[in-house]
């Protein structure tokens, strides 16, 4: 069958111009996008570049975006995403510096990756055993699956806005050892990724668990270090006074209170921030974008407030 597929060029030597490229190429029914672009640069242009190894979804050297969205392309058949030939475009992952064409620069995932310490710490004697349960290991197995493809930091809304923030990645690892029951570390990690960067810098879009190729689900980790930073008594921070304004806001009027969750995210107590907020309000106002200093009543309010208190009630009961 003939693969129609687009590929972004890149090569700062010659430009520092992208453009795009487009070939054909005649593939097995069966071929992944891997097969097609390794055959395209055996047989048609050998000044293609990409990053490749086990072509067995092992190594998570293959990442890259396949039509917008991050995948790994051996593991991806042409025919699963262009079941009637129509142009596959090929771009490499997002949030990465291109060396070139498809190829990324990976110092920023692993130096991410390093700044969270990724291994156990423990005062065991090295020579000793340290049994942890098979329950507990098996919840870990889900964010052992990890190849560090690097496919979550591509599709990473927050990343895009902030390349200082920890990422999907580098925190779901993070994960992992928060929730290892060798680890004696737990409560400062948390410490540590409850700072700005950390955990409340996701904006929970759910890009990274819809793109991670071994469902690592790196959002859900991030949520679940939230509540245990809290249990913790992490509570300083405006990630923690978002949720409770948002919640309280909820349940009291049935809908959200933005300008005072504006101030109670900021803290009432955090002059500079509140300056800084105050040059914001302005900017809004003068927009005609300030939300009401009253919130509006939603007509079913007190189903909307039922709700919450229910929800809130069964969290508890979880708890
Ligand atoms: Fe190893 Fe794709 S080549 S994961």
């Amino acid at each position: 069958m003939e693969a129609l597929i687009k590929v972004k060029r890149y090569n700062p030597e010659e430009s520092e111009e992208t453009y795009f490229q487009d070939y054909s190429i005649n593939v097995a029914e069966d071929s992944t996008i891997l097969d097609s672009l390794i055959k395209i640069r055996e047989e048609q242009d050998g000044t293609l570049s990409l990053r490749c190894s086990c072509r067995a979804s092992i190594c998570g050297s293959c990442s890259m975006r396949v039509n917008g969205s991050a995948k790994l392309v051996c593991k991806t058949r042409v025919k699963e995403i262009s079941p009637d030939g129509e142009f596959i475009t090929i771009e490499p992952m997002g949030n990465f510096k291109v060396i070139k064409d498809l190829v990324t620069e990976m110092d920023s995932f692993w130096s991410k990756m390093k700044s969270v310490d990724p291994y156990v710490k423990t005062s065991f004697e090295p020579e000793a055993e340290h049994i942890a349960s098979n329950e507990s290991m098996t919840h870990l197995l889900g964010v052992m699956n990890c190849i560090m493809c690097g496919a979550c930091v591509s599709e990473c809304t927050a990343m895009e806005v902030d390349p200082t923030f920890t990422g999907p990645a580098a925190l779901a690892k993070a994960y992992r050892f928060v929730a290892d029951p060798r680890d004696e570390e737990a409560n400062s990690r948390l410490g540590k990724l409850n700072e700005n960067t950390g955990v409340w810098d996701c904006t929970r879009c759910l890009a990274c668990v819809e793109v991670c190729p071994k469902d690592v689900a790196p959002m859900e980790r991030i949520v679940k270090m939230r509540d245990l930073a809290i249990e913790e008594g992490y509570t300083n921070t405006s990630g923690y006074r978002h949720t409770e304004s948002f919640n309280d806001s909820i349940k009291k009027h049935g809908r959200l209170d933005e300008t005072r969750l504006a101030l109670e995210s900021t803290g009432l107590l955090n002059i500079s921030g509140l300056i800084d907020l105050a040059k914001i309000g302005i900017k809004s106002l003068m927009r005609g974008k300030l939300p009401p200093i009253l919130p509006h009543r939603p007509k079913d309010m007190k189903k909307v407030t039922s709700i919450a208190e229910r929800l809130d009630n069964q969290g508890k009961e979880e708890e």
